[in-house]
Protein backbone atom coordinates (compact mmCIF):
# COMPACT_ATOMS: atom_id res chain seq x y z
CA UNK A 1 0.00 0.00 0.00
CA UNK A 2 1.26 3.36 -1.03
CA UNK A 3 2.57 5.10 2.41
CA UNK A 4 0.93 8.92 2.37
CA UNK A 5 3.68 11.39 3.52
CA UNK A 6 1.96 14.91 5.24
CA UNK A 7 4.57 17.48 4.01
CA UNK A 8 5.12 18.84 7.46
CA UNK A 9 7.00 22.24 7.82
CA UNK A 10 10.25 21.91 9.38
CA UNK A 11 10.17 24.81 11.86
CA UNK A 12 7.81 25.06 14.51
CA UNK A 13 5.16 26.04 12.79
CA UNK A 14 4.70 27.27 9.28
CA UNK A 15 4.47 30.94 10.27
CA UNK A 16 7.67 30.62 11.74
CA UNK A 17 9.46 29.15 8.74
CA UNK A 18 7.92 32.22 6.51
CA UNK A 19 9.31 34.50 9.38
CA UNK A 20 12.93 32.74 9.05
CA UNK A 21 12.91 32.49 5.48
CA UNK A 22 12.02 36.39 5.12
CA UNK A 23 14.99 37.49 7.37
CA UNK A 24 14.66 41.41 7.01
CA UNK A 25 12.13 41.29 3.58
CA UNK A 26 8.78 42.04 3.98
CA UNK A 27 5.44 40.50 2.14
CA UNK A 28 4.43 43.63 0.02
CA UNK A 29 0.51 42.94 -0.77
CA UNK A 30 -0.87 44.88 -4.15
CA UNK A 31 -3.38 45.47 -6.36
CA UNK A 32 -6.34 47.35 -7.20
CA UNK A 33 -8.50 49.34 -4.73
CA UNK A 34 -10.99 46.68 -3.15
CA UNK A 35 -8.65 44.48 -3.64
CA UNK A 36 -8.76 43.65 0.01
CA UNK A 37 -4.61 44.44 0.97
CA UNK A 38 -5.53 46.52 4.16
CA UNK A 39 -7.81 43.65 5.53
CA UNK A 40 -5.97 40.80 4.46
CA UNK A 41 -2.68 42.46 5.03
CA UNK A 42 -3.21 42.73 8.85
CA UNK A 43 -4.57 39.68 9.51
CA UNK A 44 -1.71 38.13 7.34
CA UNK A 45 0.91 40.58 9.73
CA UNK A 46 -0.93 39.08 12.72
CA UNK A 47 -0.50 35.35 12.11
CA UNK A 48 2.81 36.17 10.67
CA UNK A 49 3.65 38.05 14.47
CA UNK A 50 5.00 40.72 12.71
CA UNK A 51 4.59 44.84 11.96
CA UNK A 52 1.39 45.83 9.70
CA UNK A 53 2.30 49.02 7.68
CA UNK A 54 -0.26 50.63 5.37
CA UNK A 55 1.26 52.75 3.05
CA UNK A 56 -1.79 54.96 2.65
CA UNK A 57 -2.01 55.54 6.30
CA UNK A 58 1.68 56.24 6.17
CA UNK A 59 1.41 59.09 3.41
CA UNK A 60 -1.55 60.58 5.09
CA UNK A 61 0.60 60.55 8.11
CA UNK A 62 3.47 62.31 6.81
CA UNK A 63 1.35 64.88 4.75
CA UNK A 64 -0.89 65.56 7.68
CA UNK A 65 -4.16 65.62 5.42
CA UNK A 66 -6.44 62.51 4.01
CA UNK A 67 -5.57 61.08 0.78
CA UNK A 68 -8.53 62.52 -0.96
CA UNK A 69 -7.10 66.61 -0.05
CA UNK A 70 -3.67 65.03 -1.06
CA UNK A 71 -5.35 64.82 -4.94
CA UNK A 72 -7.44 67.58 -4.30
CA UNK A 73 -4.61 70.10 -3.14
CA UNK A 74 -1.51 69.00 -5.07
CA UNK A 75 -3.01 67.03 -7.90
CA UNK A 76 -1.60 63.07 -8.54
CA UNK A 77 1.63 63.70 -9.96
CA UNK A 78 2.71 65.19 -6.36
CA UNK A 79 1.09 62.19 -4.25
CA UNK A 80 2.55 59.78 -6.50
CA UNK A 81 5.97 61.10 -5.66
CA UNK A 82 4.79 61.09 -1.92
CA UNK A 83 3.64 57.63 -2.13
CA UNK A 84 7.03 56.38 -3.64
CA UNK A 85 9.25 58.17 -0.78
CA UNK A 86 7.16 57.02 1.55
CA UNK A 87 7.31 52.99 0.50
CA UNK A 88 11.14 53.27 -0.29
CA UNK A 89 11.29 54.15 3.59
CA UNK A 90 8.82 51.06 4.69
CA UNK A 91 10.91 48.87 2.58
CA UNK A 92 14.11 49.63 4.60
CA UNK A 93 11.80 48.36 8.06
CA UNK A 94 11.41 44.44 7.86
CA UNK A 95 10.05 42.19 8.40
CA UNK A 96 6.95 43.21 8.54
CA UNK A 97 3.45 43.48 5.74
CA UNK A 98 3.11 46.19 3.60
CA UNK A 99 0.08 47.32 2.01
CA UNK A 100 0.43 49.68 -1.25
CA UNK A 101 -2.20 51.98 -2.54
CA UNK A 102 -3.06 50.32 -6.18
CA UNK A 103 -1.34 52.64 -8.20
CA UNK A 104 2.03 52.67 -6.24
CA UNK A 105 3.06 49.30 -8.24
CA UNK A 106 3.04 50.79 -11.51
CA UNK A 107 6.17 53.13 -10.90
CA UNK A 108 9.12 50.46 -11.99
CA UNK A 109 11.17 52.41 -9.37
CA UNK A 110 8.74 51.44 -7.01
CA UNK A 111 8.71 47.71 -8.60
CA UNK A 112 12.79 47.59 -8.54
CA UNK A 113 12.61 48.47 -4.51
CA UNK A 114 9.81 45.53 -4.00
CA UNK A 115 11.48 42.58 -6.11
CA UNK A 116 14.98 44.23 -3.44
CA UNK A 117 13.55 44.41 -0.30
CA UNK A 118 10.29 41.98 -0.13
CA UNK A 119 8.23 39.33 -1.38
CA UNK A 120 5.01 40.77 -3.49
CA UNK A 121 1.78 38.98 -3.73
CA UNK A 122 -1.31 40.37 -6.18
CA UNK A 123 -4.66 39.95 -4.35
CA UNK A 124 -6.50 39.74 -7.86
CA UNK A 125 -10.04 40.80 -7.92
CA UNK A 126 -12.30 41.20 -10.90
CA UNK A 127 -14.40 44.39 -11.84
CA UNK A 128 -17.19 42.66 -10.10
CA UNK A 129 -15.79 41.92 -6.35
CA UNK A 130 -14.39 45.46 -6.86
CA UNK A 131 -17.02 47.80 -7.85
CA UNK A 132 -19.15 46.19 -4.90
CA UNK A 133 -16.24 46.73 -2.51
CA UNK A 134 -15.55 50.37 -3.29
CA UNK A 135 -19.08 51.59 -3.94
CA UNK A 136 -19.76 52.06 -0.23
CA UNK A 137 -17.09 54.76 0.39
CA UNK A 138 -16.04 58.08 -1.54
CA UNK A 139 -12.32 58.19 -0.35
CA UNK A 140 -10.63 56.91 -3.91
CA UNK A 141 -10.19 60.25 -5.65
CA UNK A 142 -9.70 57.98 -8.94
CA UNK A 143 -13.24 56.62 -8.82
CA UNK A 144 -14.81 60.08 -8.32
CA UNK A 145 -15.91 60.16 -12.23
CA UNK A 146 -19.03 60.14 -13.98
CA UNK A 147 -18.87 56.43 -14.45
CA UNK A 148 -16.82 54.79 -11.70
CA UNK A 149 -17.45 51.40 -12.92
CA UNK A 150 -16.00 51.93 -16.31
CA UNK A 151 -13.05 53.80 -14.37
CA UNK A 152 -12.30 50.33 -13.03
CA UNK A 153 -12.25 48.46 -16.44
CA UNK A 154 -9.76 50.90 -17.64
CA UNK A 155 -7.30 50.65 -14.83
CA UNK A 156 -7.59 47.06 -14.59
CA UNK A 157 -6.55 46.74 -18.43
CA UNK A 158 -3.52 48.95 -17.58
CA UNK A 159 -2.96 48.05 -14.31
CA UNK A 160 -2.82 43.71 -14.41
CA UNK A 161 -0.03 43.48 -16.73
CA UNK A 162 1.94 45.17 -14.63
CA UNK A 163 0.79 43.01 -11.08
CA UNK A 164 1.44 40.20 -12.83
CA UNK A 165 5.01 40.67 -12.40
CA UNK A 166 4.16 40.29 -8.45
CA UNK A 167 6.47 37.38 -7.00
CA UNK A 168 3.01 35.71 -5.94
CA UNK A 169 -0.63 35.76 -7.18
CA UNK A 170 -3.99 34.46 -4.52
CA UNK A 171 -7.61 34.85 -5.90
CA UNK A 172 -9.33 37.68 -3.82
CA UNK A 173 -12.98 36.93 -3.76
CA UNK A 174 -16.07 36.75 -1.53
CA UNK A 175 -15.08 34.54 1.52
CA UNK A 176 -14.16 34.43 4.59
CA UNK A 177 -10.95 36.39 5.29
CA UNK A 178 -9.36 34.04 6.93
CA UNK A 179 -9.80 31.36 3.78
CA UNK A 180 -7.51 34.33 1.62
CA UNK A 181 -4.83 34.77 4.62
CA UNK A 182 -4.43 30.74 4.82
CA UNK A 183 -3.63 30.96 0.68
CA UNK A 184 -1.43 33.76 1.29
CA UNK A 185 0.62 31.75 4.43
CA UNK A 186 0.43 28.30 1.93
CA UNK A 187 2.07 30.01 -0.84
CA UNK A 188 4.34 32.06 1.30
CA UNK A 189 5.60 28.57 2.37
CA UNK A 190 5.82 27.01 -0.70
CA UNK A 191 7.67 30.17 -2.55
CA UNK A 192 10.04 30.78 0.16
CA UNK A 193 10.82 27.53 1.69
CA UNK A 194 10.12 24.91 -1.27
CA UNK A 195 7.43 23.49 0.63
CA UNK A 196 4.46 22.35 -1.44
CA UNK A 197 1.29 22.99 0.61
CA UNK A 198 0.62 21.19 3.95
CA UNK A 199 -2.71 19.33 2.53
CA UNK A 200 -1.15 18.06 -0.45
CA UNK A 201 -0.08 14.50 0.35
CA UNK A 202 2.62 12.38 -1.58
CA UNK A 203 1.68 8.76 -2.07
CA UNK A 204 5.37 7.93 -1.62
CA UNK A 205 7.32 5.07 -3.42
C1 LIG B 1 -5.19 54.48 -5.49
C2 LIG B 1 -5.56 53.61 -4.50
C3 LIG B 1 -5.76 54.03 -3.11
C4 LIG B 1 -4.97 55.30 -2.80
C5 LIG B 1 -5.27 56.35 -3.81
C6 LIG B 1 -4.92 55.92 -5.24
C7 LIG B 1 -5.00 53.95 -6.86
O1 LIG B 1 -5.34 53.00 -2.22
O2 LIG B 1 -3.59 55.05 -2.76
O3 LIG B 1 -6.63 56.67 -3.71
O4 LIG B 1 -4.36 54.61 -7.69
O5 LIG B 1 -5.50 52.83 -7.15
P1 LIG B 1 -6.14 51.59 -2.05
O6 LIG B 1 -5.71 50.69 -3.15
O7 LIG B 1 -5.67 51.13 -0.71
O8 LIG B 1 -7.58 51.92 -2.09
Amino acid sequence: MPEITSLASTGPTPEADIVEALGKRLVVLVGMMGAGKSTIGRRLAARLGIPFVDADTEIELAHRMPIPDIFETYGEPYFRDGEARVIARLLEAGPAVLATGGGAFMREETRGRIAAKAVSIWLKADADVIMRRVRRRADRPLLQTADPEGTVTRLLGEREPVYGNADLTIASRDVPHERIVEECLETLRAHLCGNPPSDIVSAAR
